[in-house]
């Protein structure tokens, strides 16, 4: 359990378990993407994956991922969804009609490379430990050939965006792990009371090395 920062109003006071609080927001999440990340991802998926690539969305929340996949006219055969919350699980598949995997990330229930990409939406800014977001990183890559993160980019996120943000080197993380970064593109937080003052990022890092599985 972490405690909130100074500098964050009311939240400062209020404590942060992941599961606890992944929870409670399961009652009331809205599910919500940035358009130019949804187009980042799509752009990549196109560009570096096969015509039917197999996607393992982590923290799949509501479904969105998948849905934006579909509606991009990919074929969604292959994508497999989990969370760590039972009833981000019930509602996803209420939303959608495709029922994820009830599983905790850090540790996936998948063979080895039995993905082309894992999918990380919105789910290691909320990981406390830098060590954490290493370990789970490095399970995503035991799984698949190529990892999309989109997540927080500018340093001291944390202390305007809430109690359960939080910024991490992942630069850092992906030399450490021996994985290059294949593209790195920025998106703009509309939502924030500082405009364009926050930025997003959109990563996809695959293991140095490897080949592009793309068939064009
Ligand atoms: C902000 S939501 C993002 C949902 C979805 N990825 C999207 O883009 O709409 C974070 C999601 O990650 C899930 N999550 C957080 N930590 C997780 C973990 N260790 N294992 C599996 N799911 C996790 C939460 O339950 C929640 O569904």
């Amino acid at each position: 359990m972490v405690q909130g920062p100074p500098g964050l109003g009311d939240q400062a006071s209020m404590s942060y378990t992941p599961l606890e609080y992944w929870t409670r927001k399961s009652e009331t999440y809205r599910a919500g993407h940035l358009k130019d990340e949804d187009a980042n991802f799509i752009e990549m998926v196109k560009t570096h994956l096969p015509e039917s690539p197999r996607i393992l969305d982590v923290g799949s929340g509501l479904g969105l991922t998948y849905e934006v996949t579909k509606e991009a006219g990919i074929d969604v055969t292959n994508f497999k969804m989990c969370d760590f919350i039972k009833h981000f699980i019930d509602r996803c598949e209420e939303a959608i009609g495709v029922r994820p995997d009830y599983w905790d990330g850090k540790t996936l229930p998948y063979e080895d490379d039995s993905f082309d990409m894992a999918v990380s939406w919105s789910v290691m800014l909320h990981i406390v430990e830098e060590e954490e977001v290493e370990a789970f990183i490095k399970e995503h890559m035991r799984v698949a050939q190529y990892l999309f993160i989109a997540t927080w980019k500018e340093e001291g996120a944390r202390q305007h965006v809430g109690v359960h943000c939080f910024q991490h080197d992942y630069e850092g993380i992906f030399e450490r792990l021996g994985l290059e970064v294949v593209e790195a593109r920025p998106a703009n937080w509309r939502g924030s009371k500082e405009k364009g003052r926050f930025r997003r990022i959109n990563y996809l890092v695959r293991k140095k090395g490897s080949e592009d599985t793309s068939e064009e």
